[in-house]
């Protein structure tokens, strides 16, 4: 999968999360999911001359393709194999901060879709679903090692399938189950087809994100953002479902309100102070064009936001000795425009 070609991914809602992030000459900018590298060549062209890119991606495949794609941007490119969970000690170890924008655009690239990962029932493959190979737990272990009751919820929670007991209880009777299509034909036999989509869809949807902790990932990794967002600098979010999109709105919409106290609370005890701006009202989504010429886009939704926080917010990006402060509205742009440490691609 590695050597495949990396064009075979479009970026989704590429000029729009572009226009989010508000990228300007010498930003410095995080791609959480440089997959293979789309939105981050089209963020380093933008930011052009002196601007900087950190991309992460949590699967080596994706690096590499994000490392062929990035071939021209050596001087202004770090690409770095984590997962963005660790968004605030990967910032810190190669001293990016404070940020002009931080971008994520969820989920899978056409890439692993394509690939041999058991991301997908289009092919025959096993039941790994693993974005990053060392991690522990696949696929394949919790469809053969949980209980009935414990893959319904799995199924149910992540996969907002209303079946999922049905479906759990056929997977407990047909185990062990090693492939793809053996647990799409096993999910198709017990709930039928109805529709155009494949019944098989949300398990599959669900069980990736049992595997690799989505949802718990993007809930840490949005709180991370804002400390290391300097003032006006873009959070820009890509969902593409809506166990996603709504922690996604919920975490904006908080952290944008003053007083967060319970209603009829006679005086604030909270304390809490907006530290983002929505910069859209409603949620971007592709224009029918866009889906027509890469339908995986269908179901993107981006939200955006801008950091409100100055230093005398008291927001840190680290809490060991030598934490660094998030610097005051109009000096920390001249911090970001350093020319002192030559970014290099490490991957690979
Ligand atoms: C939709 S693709 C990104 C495509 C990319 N924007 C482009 O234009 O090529 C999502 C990528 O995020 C990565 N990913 C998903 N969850 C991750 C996590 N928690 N940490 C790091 N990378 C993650 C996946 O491996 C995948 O490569």
């Amino acid at each position: 999968m590695g050597n495949k070609s990396t064009s075979s991914h479009k970026p989704v809602l590429l000029q729009e999360s572009l226009k989010a992030l508000a990228i300007e000459p010498g930003g410095r900018y995080v791609d959480c999911t440089v997959g293979g590298g789309g939105h981050a060549a089209a963020i380093l062209d933008k930011s052009a001359p002196g601007g900087q890119l950190l991309g992460i991606d949590a699967d080596p495949n994706a690096l590499e393709a994000a490392k062929e794609r990035l071939q021209n941007y050596k001087e202004s490119a770090l690409l770095v194999n984590d997962n963005f969970g660790n968004l605030r000690d990967i910032c810190l170890k190669y001293k990016f901060y404070p940020v002009h924008g931080i971008l994520l655009d969820l989920g899978l690239s056409s890439l692993q879709l394509g690939g041999d990962r058991g991301f997908s029932f289009q092919s025959n493959t096993p039941l790994d679903m693993r974005f990053d190979p060392n991690q522990k737990v696949s696929a394949a272990d919790i469809v053969n090692g949980s209980s009935e009751s414990k893959l319904a919820q799995i199924i149910r929670a992540y996969g907002e399938e209303s079946q999922s007991y049905r479906i759990a209880r056929s997977i407990i009777n047909e185990r062990p189950i090693t492939s793809t299509l053996q647990l799409a034909q096993i999910i198709e036999k017990a709930v039928g087809r109805r529709g155009k989509i494949h019944p098989a869809t949300k398990t599959f949807q669900a069980l990736r994100i049992a595997v690799n902790h989505e949802l718990e990932h993007l809930e840490s990794v949005l709180k991370q953002a804002l400390d290391l967002l300097g003032y006006g600098g873009r959070l820009v979010v890509i969902s593409y479902h809506s166990l996603e999109d709504r922690i996604v709105k919920q975490f904006m919409q908080q952290e944008a309100k003053g007083c967060i106290c319970p209603p009829r609370t006679p005086i604030c005890i909270c304390g809490h102070n907006p530290r983002l701006k929505l910069i859209n009202r409603k949620v971007i989504v592709p224009t029918e064009m866009e889906i027509k010429n890469n339908p995986r886009s269908r179901s993107a939704k981006l939200r955006a936001a801008e950091s409100t926080a100055t230093q005398s917010d008291g927001h840190v990006a680290g809490d060991s000795h030598d934490f660094v402060t998030i610097a005051k509205s109009n000096s920390w742009q001249k911090l970001t425009l350093m020319q002192k440490s030559r970014i290099v691609l490490l991957a690979g």
